[in-house]
């Protein structure tokens, strides 16, 4: 089975990282999870993008060398990843040796085939965005994206014959038309290609006017246009041109994540480079949407920003993550606020999960010694219920899971919860405990164990630490980093004597 390769975009050195940033690499990790919980091996890669004029400018402002820079806040990339738990196989950053070799390689073999050219470039240039404009695309010398001035150029550079693929990428992406996901960015891309005829991109910068960069190996008065060398970070970290076994193990990328804001270099300009450069296309490049303060993105320029480290010193780890992943649909904008945040957490984290996992525990304590009563099967239609929507659970999850349906796949796993917690309040344990019935109530505490052993397998990706703590107080002794998803097909999987530990809250309501 080839390993999945899953990407995300690399982030720009030029500011600490924000919550924006943190959500495709918590969707990615979640993703990598799932992938090993359902069988698969995993290939994770996330990094640093730390060339171009941006990078130097914050550099010059923090009185750094650029590369000095860069090193500082690719750790604070690094520390947020490692407080995140976010278990990626690889960072690159693209100042790195095998990085700069494969994005000179591939200049070389595109300029020897005749797609590169030397010539004239005057337009309009948005430096934050590191992205040219045609003079139609901009409004009142505003970039359309950030909305920010936009700069005149004029100088000699390298361009690349996007024009010359035009034809070739919208056949690709009719024949292809679930490579862009969601279909509203599929259909975007299409009317792109549609109504512009694609300029050729101009893909270096002279050396005088910007010296942070890769050196263009045929002429050492330019160095490469950021966007062209970053995206080749794709295929330089699976060693492309340098290692053919291991490139072949590894390409294609199953999905390249990434925000909407970045759909045109990955869905446009990085199919044509690779067709280029004769390298097969990736499967998906999935543009997921922005997390908005008060209608406007989250964005260092904007001021806006949240600190993730104020909300996971505040609320917690795993509560971070659920909320990322459950508030909003991927693919969708959502609205960042505080009061949301603390909303969801006390409704699904500690009402009803920390409930049903704090009750069904103390329970089995108080009524069983704390230890678990083995069944093998059970009678009542109301636990046959719950064990019919447990099972099913494996199949939902995983549907949805592989059309990256997070939110769709967590509210399934709350069905069962909520089924769970509904069956403690309809079945009364406490009266069939002071009327002596043993066998009814062990089969209802066996019934909520199975089904939360269940819950917790499929909340593993999404909160690993919560799912840990609960596998922890639940006493099951296998190794739940080890467990594969298919063990959440079957009820009745525990047999051995479990004792279950004291109950500790996992996620306290938050007092408001
Ligand atoms: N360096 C380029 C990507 C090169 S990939 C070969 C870049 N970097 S970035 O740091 O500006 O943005 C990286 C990612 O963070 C983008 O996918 C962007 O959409 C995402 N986000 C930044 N702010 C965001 C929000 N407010 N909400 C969601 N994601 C956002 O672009």
């Amino acid at each position: 089975m080839k390993t999945k390769y899953i990407t995300t975009p690399l982030y720009y050195v030029n500011g600490d990282p924000h919550i924006g940033h943190s959500y495709t690499n918590v969707v990615t990790d979640t993703l990598a999870r799932f992938y090993r919980l359902d069988g698969n091996k995993v290939f994770f890669l996330t990094g640093t993008d730390e060339h171009g004029q941006k990078i130097k400018k914050e550099a010059e402002n923090a009185g750094l060398e650029p590369g000095d820079y860069a090193d500082k806040v690719a750790v604070k990339f690094k520390n947020l990843w490692k407080e995140l738990n976010i278990q990626y196989d690889d960072f690159i950053r693209t100042t790195e040796a095998r990085h700069i070799v494969t994005v000179k390689k591939a200049l070389i073999k595109l300029y020897k085939q005749g797609d590169l050219y030397v010539g004239k470039y005057e337009g309009w240039y948005c430096t934050p965005c590191e992205t040219f404009w045609q003079a139609k695309e901009i409004n009142d010398g505003l970039c359309p994206d950030c909305h920010r001035k936009v700069d005149h150029i004029e100088e000699q550079n390298y361009f690349f014959r996007l024009s010359k693929y035009q034809k070739w990428l919208l056949d690709f992406l009719k024949s292809n038309p679930s490579f862009i996901q969601p279909s509203i960015r599929y259909n975007e891309t299409i009317s792109f290609l549609e109504n512009n005829m694609l300029q050729d991109l101009c893909i270096t910068r002279p050396k005088a006017r910007l010296s942070w960069g890769i050196e263009v190996p045929f002429s050492k008065e330019h160095v490469v246009y950021v966007w062209f060398d970053a995206l080749l970070n794709y295929i330089s970290a699976c060693s492309w041109g340098r290692n053919t076994f291991r490139f072949r193990s590894l390409w294609p990328a199953d999905i390249h994540l990434l925000g909407k804001d970045i759909l045109r270099q990955h869905a446009v300009y990085w199919p044509i480079m690779l067709r280029a450069l004769g390298v097969a296309m990736p499967r998906m490049v999935f543009a997921h949407g922005w997390w908005l303060v008060k209608g406007e993105k989250m964005s260092k320029s904007k001021g806006n920003i949240l600190d993730p480290y104020y909300l996971i010193n505040k609320y917690g780890l795993d509560s971070y993550r659920y909320f990322l992943l459950r508030e909003v649909p991927f693919g969708l904008d959502g609205s960042f606020s505080e009061d949301t945040f603390i909303f969801r957490f006390n409704s699904d984290l500690a009402n009803d999960l920390g409930n049903l996992v704090n009750r069904t525990i103390n329970m089995i304590q108080k009524y069983f010694n704390g230890t678990i009563p083995i069944k093998n099967k059970v009678s009542d239609p109301l636990l046959k219920d719950l064990e019919e929507q447990s099972k099913l659970l494996f199949e939902k999850v995983r549907l949805h899971m592989y059309k990256l349906e997070f939110s769709d796949a967590l509210s399934e796993i709350w069905k069962v919860i909520n089924k769970a917690n509904k069956l403690i309040e309809l079945q009364a344990p406490w009266s069939m405990f002071k009327n002596n019935e043993t066998d009814k109530l062990g089969e209802l505490m066996y019934a909520l164990a199975e089904s939360l052993r269940i819950v917790t397998v499929a909340i593993f990706p999404f909160m690993p630490n919560a799912a840990s703590k609960i596998w922890d107080q639940l006493g099951i002794p296998y190794d739940l980093q080890k467990t594969r998803l298919n063990s959440i097909k079957k009820f009745f999987f525990l047999k051995k004597k479990i004792h279950v530990k004291q109950p500790q809250p996992i996620f306290p309501r938050i007092k408001v």
